[in-house]
């Protein structure tokens, strides 16, 4: 078994593992906690980042570890791995079934794998770099819409929307009035994964962190797809402000972010 196809597998056990883990938590009654006025955690987050942790300590001790709440660690060997406990966390707390783990693997400033579970639709996404995207083992491809007008987009808000200018409500209307509709689900990674299998044409969102994006940067890059900064430049892992298509509807997101984008 080659390294990669060992990090793939372990990753999507762990997904699994702690998928199911929340899955089951989904309808109990959350001890809440606020890291901020609408940024919020739950026990579950804690103990599925937990759950992950072990696994690829286990596994493969020589490696870093980057993840959300509490846990970090730098490794002896260039491979991070950056995990979403729970992408979704607000949905989660309100008993929404729109929520997933999300687990990258970075060699350097390069994501060589990414896995995306959703446990409410048993869909596994996975992308291993120059692999392809896979979504329960099936191969995935971006759609072929080629006019905003008749994209389905997503998009998400920062946490700091009350307080912050720069809270994407400029944006939301130019694209409101320009796609054929647009979608909040609350999860950035999926949100990614959407575009990655066709079922959304574009997404674009601000103020996200690693872990929000780096399963799913990969995943649409892998399906044939574009991500890119809001200036057009290509995704990096440090880009908190990002642009996701199918390729085609590109240039015409591009544009209608440029109309309000201050930089
Ligand atoms: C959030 C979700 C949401 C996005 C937020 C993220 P969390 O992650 O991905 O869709 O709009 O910007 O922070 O807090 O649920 O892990
Ligand atoms: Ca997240
Ligand atoms: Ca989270």
């Amino acid at each position: 078994m080659s390294d990669m196809v060992k990090y793939l597998e372990v990753a999507r056990q762990a997904a699994l593992k702690a998928g199911q883990y929340l899955l089951k938590g989904l309808t109990e009654k959350k001890t809440i906690d606020f890291k901020g006025q609408v940024d919020l955690v739950t026990a579950y987050d804690r103990k599925s980042e937990l759950m992950i942790f072990e696994e690829f300590n286990r596994a493969f001790p020589e490696h870093g570890f980057m993840a959300e709440e509490d846990i970090s660690k730098s490794g002896r060997s260039d491979y991070c791995w950056i995990v979403d406990p729970l992408d979704g966390t607000t949905n989660f707390a309100h008993g929404l079934p729109i929520f997933c783990v999300s687990i990258a693997l970075a060699r350097g400033q390069d994501i060589v794998i990414g896995v995306v579970f959703d446990p409410t639709r048993q869909e596994m996404f996975t992308a291993c770099k120059g692999e392809g995207a896979r979504l329960n083992d099936r191969r995935i491809m971006v759609s072929e819409t080629e006019e905003l007008d008749k994209s389905l987009l997503a998009t998400g808000f920062p946490y700091d929307v009350r307080t912050s200018p720069r809270n994407n409500l400029d944006h939301f209307s130019n694209f409101a009035v320009r796609a054929q509709a647009v979608r909040r689900c609350g999860s950035a990674a999926l949100d990614l994964c959407y575009v990655a299998c066709g079922r959304f044409d574009g997404f674009w969102e601000m103020k996200l962190k690693p872990w929000d994006l780096a399963a799913g940067a990969l995943m649409v890059k892998e399906a044939g797809g574009r991500i890119t900064n809001f200036s057009g430049a290509e995704f990096e892992l440090s880009s908190p402000d990002i642009v996701a298509s199918n390729g085609r509807i590109h240039k015409a997101m591009l544009e209608i972010i440029g109309i309000s984008f201050v930089k």
